[in-house]
């Protein structure tokens, strides 16, 4: 399931963002993928909101795998991919075991390890239309994930259509 919205600045998808935060309840993958300076760490942020996280700074985590935010109404992990060589590397982080404790985890250049992240995933895909513009992408794959999609209230379709 399919689903397309552009925004015009980042607090717009820093606020879409922290929508499909709010969509969680522990467990949840969000995978980004969009080139340097589409709106990774942004949507980040947003999520973070939407989970519940004060407000402070969210920055790409790129040379230490991953950065974990505690509190909030859910531990949000954040991971950038792209100096990541296997998917040992995340697995010795803890993720899959964060995971199953309930925590979220979004991770930036995803699309180097497709498919590492289960069958239930959310993916975001950011492109840059203009100096203040970008396309995102929602494709959820899975129940759960097809559920939140469908909960934004964006117009979907399914993927292939
Ligand atoms: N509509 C928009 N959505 C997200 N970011 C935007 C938008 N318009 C401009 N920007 C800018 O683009 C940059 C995105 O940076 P960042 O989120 O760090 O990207 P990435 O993590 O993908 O490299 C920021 O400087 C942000 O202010
Ligand atoms: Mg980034």
């Amino acid at each position: 399931m399919q689903a397309v919205v552009q925004t015009t600045s980042p607090e717009a998808t820093e606020e879409w963002a922290a929508r499909v935060g709010r969509t969680c309840v522990g467990g949840e993958v969000v995978l980004l993928v969009g080139t340097l300076g589409a709106g990774k760490t942004c949507f980040v942020r947003g999520l973070a909101r939407g989970l519940g996280h004060a407000e402070r700074v969210v920055k790409s985590p790129t040379y230490n795998v991953m950065h974990g935010y505690a509190g909030g109404r859910l531990p949000l992990d954040h991971f950038d991919a792209y100096f990541v060589r296997d998917v040992d590397e995340f697995a010795r982080t803890g993720l899959f075991e964060f995971l199953a404790e309930g925590h979220v985890a979004v991770i930036e250049w995803a699309d180097r390890f497709a498919g590492a992240f289960g069958a239930d995933v959310l993916e975001v895909r950011l492109d840059v239309v203009g100096e203040t513009v970008r396309r995102m992408e929602f494709r959820a794959m899975g129940e759960h994930s097809r559920a939140r999609l469908a909960s934004l209230g964006l117009p979907t379709t399914e993927v292939g259509s």
